[in-house]
């Protein structure tokens, strides 16, 4: 058997013998009190331990919800994308209208996405060319500086037909219908009081070009050196004459 629990139990014995044992009441009294005033300071601690605890623990979960919440905008960031440029807006201008009016530009947007979120929109904006300047054929008043524009075809054939002629004179490119329907050059130059000195067919463009693209044919003639054709054919008879 294990002896020393008694031993310990008798030594406690002897001391409380000498010590609190022979003490008076009011002694034993104010030593209980003095226990009780350590309680209360030790309460008071676990409290506010406590207390100091329960803000810790709104602080650890604020805390995590930011990170969650910043952890959420890091994935975003990765899976933000630009998309593709749309198509190109309509080349909106009237003739009487500047650029800084808006006129004879056009206009295209993009959209930054997180997951199928737009988040920011791009504009890009370039000045139409003369191509979409077709139809746009007259001038609405003297002062017009920008509105006057032609056909391109118009000015390609009219600066062909004068440069092909080797006589000097009046030249003038005439629009014909390309159709086996339609007159000859020499007719049609006939019906404008001119003669016809040549045929030409001016292509619509096979490719618009970017504006700095380069080793690809935009623009395309045929040359006919006949006023005969009466076919599609050409579409511009080079007449002489006023
Ligand atoms: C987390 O984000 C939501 C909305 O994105 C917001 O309402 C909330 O206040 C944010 N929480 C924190 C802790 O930033
Ligand atoms: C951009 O986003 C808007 C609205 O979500 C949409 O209508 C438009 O088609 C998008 N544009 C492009 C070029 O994706
Ligand atoms: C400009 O042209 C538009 C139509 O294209 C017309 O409605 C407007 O009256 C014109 N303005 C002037 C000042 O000529
Ligand atoms: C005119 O052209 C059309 C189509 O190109 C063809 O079908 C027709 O036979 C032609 N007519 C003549 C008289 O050449």
């Amino acid at each position: 058997m294990n002896l020393k629990i008694p031993i310990v139990a008798v030594l406690l014995l002897l001391v409380w013998e000498k010590t609190v044992g022979q003490e008076r009441l009011s002694q034993i009294n104010s030593w209980t009190w003095t226990w009780a005033a350590n309680d209360y300071q030790i309460l008071q601690r676990v409290a506010m331990l406590e207390a100091r605890q329960t803000l810790l623990e709104g602080t650890v979960a604020e805390q995590k919800a930011e990170i969650t919440n910043l952890s959420k905008r890091i994935e975003d960031m990765k899976q933000r994308t630009w998309g593709s440029w749309g198509e190109w807006g309509q080349c909106d201008f009237s003739c009487n209208r500047s650029v800084t009016e808006g006129a004879r530009v056009q206009t295209r947007f993009r959209n930054m996405t997180a997951g199928s979120v737009v988040l920011q929109t791009e504009t890009d904006q370039r000045p139409c060319n003369a191509v979409q300047f077709a139809g746009c054929d007259k001038s609405s008043s003297a002062d017009d500086k920008y509105a006057t524009a032609f056909s391109f075809t118009d000015e390609i054939a009219q600066a062909t037909c004068t440069a092909i002629r080797s006589e000097g004179g009046y030249v003038k490119a005439v629009r014909r219908t390309c159709s086996n329907q339609t007159v000859s050059c020499e007719d049609l130059c006939k019906s404008v009081s001119a003669t016809c000195f040549n045929a030409l067919h001016v292509y619509q463009p096979d490719n618009v070009l970017g504006n700095a693209e380069t080793g690809r044919a935009g623009l395309k003639t045929y040359r006919y050196n006949s006023c005969l054709g009466s076919f599609c054919g050409p579409n511009f008879c080079c007449c002489d004459g006023k």
